[in-house]
Order: C-alpha cells, then sequence, then structure tokens
C-alpha cells in the first residue's frame, strides 16, 4: 500500500487541486476518448511511483486528467494486463490510486470477442454484469479493511443506475447498443471454437482479456461501476475466419464515432 500513497501524492502535486470524480479505464483502440479531454494534465505511468510501463500495441501508458463535458475526470490511456505478466495486485492498482484521488464512479471499457450469435463486430456493448474465468481474484490475501471488506458484494457489480443512464443516453444520441454479460479471462491466446461454446452455455455474451479485476477492486472500494465493450470481432469458431489483433484494432477505429458520443453523453448526464 506504500505504492499508493506515493502514487496519489504523485499525482495530485500535479493537479493544481482539481479533484476527478469519474475515472476512465480506455481499452484497446479506445484511448481516443482521452483526446477529447481539455486542459489535460497528462502524466505518464513511469512517472508514477509503482507504475510498470504497460507494452500492448495500441494502448499508450498515460493518465490523462482535465475536462470533459464538464466534469472532472482522470482517464486510463492503457491498462495493465494480466497476460502481460503483472500480478493482479499491479493490475488492479490504479483502481485504488483513482479511489485514493476522489474517483467516485468508474467508466470500464475494452475491446471483446462476440460469443452472443446475434451480435456482430462492431457493436457496442453495456455489461450488465460479469463471470470470472481468471482462475484468481485481485483480493486474494489479507484484506486491508481500510480500503474494503473482507467479502465484497458483487450482486451490483455493474450500477443498475448507470445501465439505465446509459441507455437512455444510447437512445438520445441514436447510438445502437447491445447489452450482456462479460467474460473475463487470462489470455493471452485467444479461445478455441469449443471454450467458446462453452462460455455460451455459461452465459456469456462477450469474452476479453481485462476488466473483472479492475471491477471487482472498484466494487471492494464501493466505486460505481458502467462497462461498455467494443465488440471487435466473433469469438472463435462463430465465422470462418482467424482472429488478429490486427482487426480488433480495425473495427475499433470503425465504431470510435459511437463510441465517443456515447460516452461523452454519458458523462455529460
Ligand atoms: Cl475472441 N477473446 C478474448 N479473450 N479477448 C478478446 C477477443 C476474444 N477479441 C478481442 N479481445
Amino acid at each position: 500500500m506504500n505504492s499508493l500513497i506515493e502514487a496519489k501524492n504523485t499525482i495530485e502535486s500535479k493537479l493544481n487541486g482539481a479533484k476527478p470524480t469519474i475515472g476512465l479505464i480506455l481499452g484497446s483502440g479506445l484511448g481516443v476518448l482521452a483526446e477529447e479531454i481539455t486542459s489535460p494534465t497528462v502524466i505518464k505511468y513511469q512517472d508514477i511511483p509503482g507504475f510498470p510501463s504497460s507494452t500492448v500495441a495500441g494502448h499508450k501508458g498515460q493518465l490523462v486528467i482535465g475536462e470533459l463535458e464538464g466534469k472532472t475526470v482522470v482517464a486510463m490511456q492503457g491498462r495493465f494486463h494480466f497476460y502481460e505478466g503483472y500480478d493482479m495486485s499491479l493490475v488492479t492498482l490504479p483502481v485504488r490510486v483513482m479511489k485514493a484521488i476522489g474517483v467516485e464512479k468508474l467508466i470500464v471499457t475494452n475491446a471483446a470477442g462476440g460469443i452472443n450469435e446475434n451480435f456482430e463486430a462492431g457493436n457496442l456493448m453495456l455489461i450488465k454484469d460479469h463471470i470470472n474465468q481468471f482462475g484468481t481474484n485481485p483480493l486474494i490475501g489479507k484484506n486491508d479493511d481500510s480500503q474494503g471488506v473482507r467479502f465484497p458484494d458483487m450482486s451490483n457489480a455493474y450500477s443498475r443506475e448507470l445501465l439505465d443512464l446509459a441507455e437512455s443516453a444510447a437512445e438520445e444520441q441514436n447510438v445502437t447498443v447491445q447489452k450482456g454479460v462479460y467474460v473475463g479471462t487470462t489470455g493471452p491466446s485467444y479461445e478455441t471454437p469449443a471454450e467458446v461454446r462453452m462460455l455460451r452455455k455459461m452465459g456469456g455474451d462477450a469474452v476479453g482479456m481485462s476488466t473483472v479485476p479492475e471491477v471487482i477492486v472498484a466494487r471492494h472500494s464501493e466505486i460505481e461501476v458502467l462497462g461498455i465493450s467494443c465488440i471487435s470481432n466473433m469469438a472463435a469458431g462463430i465465422l470462418d475466419q482467424p482472429l488478429t489483433h490486427d482487426e480488433v484494432m480495425e473495427t475499433t477505429e470503425l465504431v470510435k464515432q459511437d463510441f465517443l458520443t456515447l460516452v461523452k453523453s454519458i458523462i455529460k448526464k
């Protein structure tokens, strides 16, 4: 927890008293949203104590703090993935830091593969709930009671209120959205077709390699969560084509405008 206090102090020393209350975690190809933030303070992860420097293509590796739709926000342009070899406490450290600097609501975004056969690449999906397939949990270990309870309730992991708000924002902006259950896996290999059939039977609608750890820690810290997946491709075995990270990046480029419109309208509300 030492690095938590050091990270908090480093960030706050650059903010001149600005207090972000909304946090944004921007997934693969979705970092463009941070470019809409005005009067930005940009802090590279390498300049924050305890933060690793992110490595995935399409992930920038910096915090952008400033104004968006009249609110003070802190955006992560690039996140830390478990598959990069970081342990769960590092993957979720940014959420602890957000809490420490005053964040009350978190919008988590990601690129994900579609499991639900009614979805198509380019859809946006509001996350109703998740299934943790990481085989571990970021809260394993001694509980820090100052951060949250030992056994956090996950029955309202994705805030009903924020989900309703996001749906009405989408309607107002004429942006079509799906709703569904996000399955989080470790990656980095994509699933086999048999695994995708299993995840569908379990109740999954989309699958990705992030978000679940951050949301567990956000709920532990009593941060309200809204999750949005960009369905960048269909999961294995649905279409007769191989999966590539290039496709993920190409599709997020195509939905960029809808994504920006939707998230900005949600923040305004
Ligand atoms: Cl198909 N699977 C996983 N685990 N993550 C993804 C994906 C699929 N497509 C984008 N991200």
